[in-house]
């Protein structure tokens, strides 16, 4: 099952209520915790804060086959500056295509937004995510060199939304 979350509101504020729970942000911290070393993760309150951001998109996927219904993946992107934040497979869960779905997902919503392009940053050496992105469009656009600390660089990567189906 894949829940949708947006939180948008008319106003000029760029911070609103959270549109998820203390207790989902929990779920996506334990997945931040499996996928990502402790440098590189976003604790509980910057989920929190992105989750707060108006225009933020969150997509959770949830496996029904298994009786406790884990949360198994999510996606976290910026609907206002296309810009996607964080994707997040459980590692129990990978290679079934779950990471590219949700990629599709959002970048499809962002078409349906109206913008043209959706950018994200991607490090050098993460092959795999790089390989997903790539397979969807994305190619890599500049190198930002220490983006991730000291030699560890990361691609801006740039897709074209009109090779997204609708
Ligand atoms: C990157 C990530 C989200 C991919 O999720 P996933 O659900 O396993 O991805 P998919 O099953 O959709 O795989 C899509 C493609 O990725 C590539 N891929 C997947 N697993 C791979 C592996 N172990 N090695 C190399 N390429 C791989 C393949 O090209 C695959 O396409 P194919 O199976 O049709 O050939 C997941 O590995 C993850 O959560 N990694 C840790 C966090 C991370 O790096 N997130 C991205 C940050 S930018």
């Amino acid at each position: 099952m894949i829940c949708s979350d947006y939180n948008f509101a008319y106003t000029r504020r760029r911070f609103l209520r959270p549109c998820l729970t203390p207790t989902e942000i929990r779920e996506l911290e334990a997945l931040e915790k499996l996928c990502y070393s402790p440098a590189d993760r976003y604790d509980f309150r910057t989920l929190r804060m992105f989750l707060s951001l108006n225009g933020i998109g969150v997509l959770r996927y949830y496996e029904e086959s298994l009786a406790e219904r884990p949360l198994v993946a999510f996606h976290l992107f910026d609907c206002l500056n296309a810009e996607l934040i964080t994707l997040d497979v459980h590692p129990d869960f990978r290679g079934r295509g779950i990471g590219s779905l949700l990629l599709r997902l959002s970048l499809k919503k962002l078409k349906s937004l109206g913008h043209t392009r959706a950018t994200c940053e991607i490090a050098v050496n993460n092959t795999v995510s790089l390989n997903v992105h790539k397979k969807l469009g994305f190619r890599p656009w500049r190198l930002l060199r220490n983006y991730y600390g000291a030699g560890r660089h990361a691609y801006l990567m740039r897709v074209n939304l009109n090779t997204i189906p609708d």
